[in-house]
């Protein structure tokens, strides 16, 4: 069967060709680019994101999560930052040979300034976060690997901030994906997710065309109601001090993992 008609996938028809995650070099992840566009300096986007994660974990007590994960951390240090009260292990799952060194280099040697503003503010959000940032990530480990690498029902929460349709131009893996996130938590365990809204694939600085697929508020509802329960989406409007990446928003999203087997896991 040809991919224009495999599967059950959300998204158009039409991605015969589409470039899958396994067609870009994650190695050569732009890190310092990818840095000076988006997370130098506090961008509008980013107050929102941090805002709706916030409250999701304040409902957390302290301490209470034994272990999360960030799937596909990327060097972005704020979704580690925002875990750091609730989460008694946070995972930065990450494949990319550059990030990984940065994250590492970030825990080892401290965080760059140009995170504080981001820590003030989660910590202005939440004030069960500890004084320092460098004291919030003291919980993070960095694990090398994909999101096939997870064990099912292994976290108590699951973050993903813009993944799964900013790596493959095929919706039927951005489905799979998903749905490896959903299972990456125990049943009842909580999900915490931020996408590109209608992003296409997209270049950092003047590197390679990377492999994304648009998908918007129902795409998401369809891949995450037969998944998950309490689905809550919602978004922010379009970041203009951001480069133009073709996309028209910030879509986020929180639900749980059901508590009991029900519908397809995939
Ligand atoms: C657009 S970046 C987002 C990085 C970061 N989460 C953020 O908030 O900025 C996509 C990230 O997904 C990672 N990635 C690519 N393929 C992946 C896969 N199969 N499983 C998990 N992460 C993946 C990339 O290495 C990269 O760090």
């Amino acid at each position: 069967m040809d991919r224009r008609t495999r599967g059950t996938a959300p998204g158009p028809p039409g991605t015969f060709g589409a470039r899958r995650n396994r067609d870009a070099d994650w190695n050569a992840w732009p890190v310092a680019d990818y840095l000076a566009e988006n997370y130098r300096r506090l961008h509008p986007c980013d107050i929102g994101v941090i805002r709706h994660h916030s409250a999701l974990y304040r409902r957390c007590a302290p301490g209470s999560l034994a272990r999360t994960l960030e799937l596909g951390a990327g060097p972005n240090l704020y979704p580690l930052m925002l875990a750091g009260a609730a989460s008694r292990r946070i995972d930065a799952l990450e494949p990319g040979a550059a990030n990984i060194r940065y994250l590492r280099r970030q825990l080892d040697e401290g965080p760059d300034d140009s995170w504080e503003p981001f820590y003030r503010l989660c910590r202005s959000l939440d004030p069960a976060l500890p004084a320092s940032c460098a004291e919030a990530l003291r919980t993070v480990q960095v694990v090398p690997g994909t999101a096939e690498d997870l064990t099912p029902g292994t976290y108590d929460l699951a973050s993903m901030n813009f993944v799964a349709e900013s790596v493959t131009e095929d919706f039927d893996e951005f489905t799979a994906l998903c749905a490896a996130f959903v299972r990456a938590v125990r049943p009842g365990g909580l999900l915490l997710a931020a996408f590109m809204e209608r992003m296409p694939s997209y270049r950092v600085g003047a590197g390679p065309v990377w492999p994304a697929c648009p998908v918007d508020g129902t795409v998401l509802r369809t891949v995450f109601t037969p998944r998950t329960t309490g689905l809550r989406v919602t978004r922010l409007a379009k970041d203009r001090t951001l480069p133009e990446y073709g996309d028209t928003g910030i879509l986020l999203l929180t639900a749980r993992r059901p508590d009991t087997a029900g519908p397809p896991q995939e």
